[in-house]
């Protein structure tokens, strides 16, 4: 199975990614996280795209359908994927359908997580994650069970993205509405669309996405 979560900033789609990657076995596709592997790394796609994510602009679509591509060659046959954070636009999603068909894959689900945008800044620039292990905590939603130690590897030190200040979620959500939502209609003409509410509490839209899934 090959599901794409879309959402504007902070709707959920990374912690919904990583929930179905623990109970289904299938892999993330996060270009945000591959953005951010390259930046740090310092590689020359890195240095390119730093300045562009620093802004909430959206980086070329050659770079983000060149990841994609990529990741997906070195995954099994088998395996499903969670498309998280791409396609974002148009082109991208046009260039998703040619990267699946030249590898025997197609789509089964395209989930919009539905979501009040006011309370996604709070959601956003609230949260922090592990600078060892990646987990994610949130200063409300998710704190660790011993304050400033994380849950899963209990290290003491954690991190925030540079993209999560309230000046530049909102430019995100900008982009989003600008040139990521107008790939549902190219998705909803295929069949492919159902909507979640992003708004209900994390272990509720886990289980509306099983629902989708199972169907
Ligand atoms: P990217 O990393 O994709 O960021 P994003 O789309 O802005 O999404 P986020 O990671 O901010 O949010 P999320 O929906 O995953 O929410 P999360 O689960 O963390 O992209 C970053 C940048 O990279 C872009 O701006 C662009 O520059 C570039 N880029 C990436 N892909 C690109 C592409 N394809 N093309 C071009 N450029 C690209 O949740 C947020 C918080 O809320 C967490 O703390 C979580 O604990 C909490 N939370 C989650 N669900 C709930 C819930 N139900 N209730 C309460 N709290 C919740
Ligand atoms: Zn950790």
């Amino acid at each position: 199975m090959n599901i794409i979560l879309l959402g504007p900033p902070g709707a959920g789609k990374g912690t919904q990614a990583q929930r179905l990657v623990a109970e289904r076995g299938m892999v993330q596709l996060s270009t945000g996280d591959m953005l951010r592997a390259a930046r740090d790394a310092g590689t020359p796609v890195g240095l390119q795209v730093k300045a562009i994510m620093a802004a909430g602009e959206l980086v070329s679509d050659a770079i983000v359908s060149a990841l994609i591509g990529e990741r997906l060659d070195s995954m099994d046959e088998g395996t499903g994927a969670i498309f998280d954070g791409f396609p974002r636009t148009v082109a991208q999603a046009e260039a998703l359908e040619l990267l699946l068909a030249e590898r025997g894959r197609q789509l089964d689900h395209v989930i919009e997580l539905e979501v009040d945008e006011a309370a996604l800044i709070e959601r956003v620039c609230g949260r922090y994650t592990c600078a060892k292990c990646g987990t994610g905590y949130h200063e409300r939603f998710k704190q660790p069970q011993v304050a400033g130690v994380c849950d899963v590897c209990g290290s003491t030190e954690f991190k925030r993205r540079p993209d999560d200040n309230e000046e530049t979620v909102r430019t995100r959500m900008e982009v989003y509405r600008g040139e990521t939502a107008p790939i549902l209609p190219f998705y909803e003409e295929r069949g492919l669309v159902s909507r979640v509410d992003g708004m209900a509490d994390m272990d509720q839209v886990a289980a509306a996405i099983e629902d989708v899934l199972s169907r």
